[in-house]
């Protein structure tokens, strides 16, 4: 079996990080979402992966390679525009060459990995598996209606849904999915859509089955979905002190900190990973944090925030909560009059003031 690992897109709810990197690089616990993904389909076993990217491809291909530090032999397969899931399936039809294969959406994280879910297919009946999982509010996934594990039909973020089932960003397919794109048409919104393409693969006689998610699952397409993925892989964090810690300074709960980093008269209070050569300096960090490579944190609070390499927190008089910052970026105590907030803020930043 193969696996098609999708890494265009265009990201736009991460804006602005995703005007100089790929979302699926963004670190949830110090790792790029998208490694998550490639772990967990390296231990299933699977080693031919194609990567969809798009505009971001060199920042992609720059961080992965050629897979090979993961145990993976990575093609990446251009893709000229984001014009949807079913497109990009359609541009893997050579690398795929009619195996059975897995498909993972790179921005989405799955606690219980895939290794179950590949086990059999292609043995069996099925000419497809969704993975599904329930939801509270359905009207904003593509949903699918059961005859027992066997999908009837699916609906696109439906006004009056029928069931609670969602579908998650992983797939399985063998060759017939690549005729059913050809059969489909782009959707009012331009894209050629998965859900139309495995709606016709059931409408034209192919068996559907789908899966149900156990334990979380989690898309990471908007800031607020990466503090929650990256709180969500904090609950497993392991504790391990590689770096400095100082006598004046206190650990509490789960806490690693990695090789290099420097901590001085702080409390750290876990979960929280703090990446090599961070410096925090009379500071609190609070659980649910993520600091990556090289942060720097001085005389400042912070709580269930993910902070991008090399950036800064410098003399915060308020807490910093529940925020993601950019790699470089600098937040500072302002001294000089007038006594007011001063930003330099990318496009599509936002900014909560208490
Ligand atoms: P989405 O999150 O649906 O789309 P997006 O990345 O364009 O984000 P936004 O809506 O914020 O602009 O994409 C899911 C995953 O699939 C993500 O990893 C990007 C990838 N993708 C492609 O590789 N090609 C495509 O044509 C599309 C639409 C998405």
């Amino acid at each position: 079996m193969k696996a098609l690992v999708l890494s265009g897109g265009t990201g736009s709810r991460l804006r602005p990080l995703t005007y100089t990197t790929a979302k699926q690089l963004i670190p949830v616990a110090n790792v790029p979402i998208l490694f998550h993904g490639l772990r967990a389909i390296a231990s299933a076993g699977i080693t031919h992966v194609g990567i969809v990217v798009g505009d971001t491809r060199d920042r992609i291909m720059a961080a992965v390679g050629d897979g090979s530090d993961l145990g993976l032999q990575v093609t990446y397969l251009p893709q000229e525009a984001p014009r949807g899931l079913a497109h990009a399936v359609q541009i893997a039809e050579e690398f795929i060459a009619g195996e059975p294969f897995l498909m993972y959406l790179g921005d989405n994280l799955l606690q219980q990995g895939v290794a179950s879910l590949v086990t059999g297919f292609g043995d069996g009946q099925a000419n497809a598996v969704i993975l599904l999982t329930k939801v509270p509010d359905p009207r904003r996934f593509g949903v699918a209606e059961l005859v027992g594990n066997r999908v009837a039909r699916l609906v696109e973020k439906p006004l009056h849904p029928t069931s609670n089932l969602a579908l998650v960003g992983v797939y399985l397919f063998d060759r017939h999915i690549f005729q059913a794109v050809r059969r489909i048409r782009p959707s009012p919104r331009g894209e050629l859509e998965i859900t139309d393409a495995i709606q016709n693969l059931i409408d034209t006689g192919h068996r559907v089955e789908s899966r149900l998610v156990q334990g979380w699952w989690k898309d990471t397409g908007t800031p607020e979905d990466v503090l929650d993925a990256n709180r969500l892989l904090l609950e497993n964090l392991e504790s391990g002190v590689f770096g400095l810690v100082d006598d004046s300074s206190v650990l509490r709960g789960p806490v690693l900190v990695a090789e290099g980093a420097d901590i001085r008269r702080s409390v750290i209070h876990g979960p929280a990973i703090l990446g090599s050569g961070c410096r925090v300096k009379d500071s609190y960090i609070g659980p649910y944090t993520s600091l990556d490579k090289n942060v720097v944190v001085h005389s400042s609070q912070i709580e269930g925030s993910v902070v991008l390499e090399e950036a800064k927190v410098l003399n915060l008089q308020s807490p910093l909560a529940g925020s993601l910052i950019g790699r470089s970026a600098v937040i500072g105590h302002a001294n000089d009059r007038p006594r007011a907030w001063k930003l330099i803020l990318g496009d599509g930043s936002r900014v909560a003031l208490p």
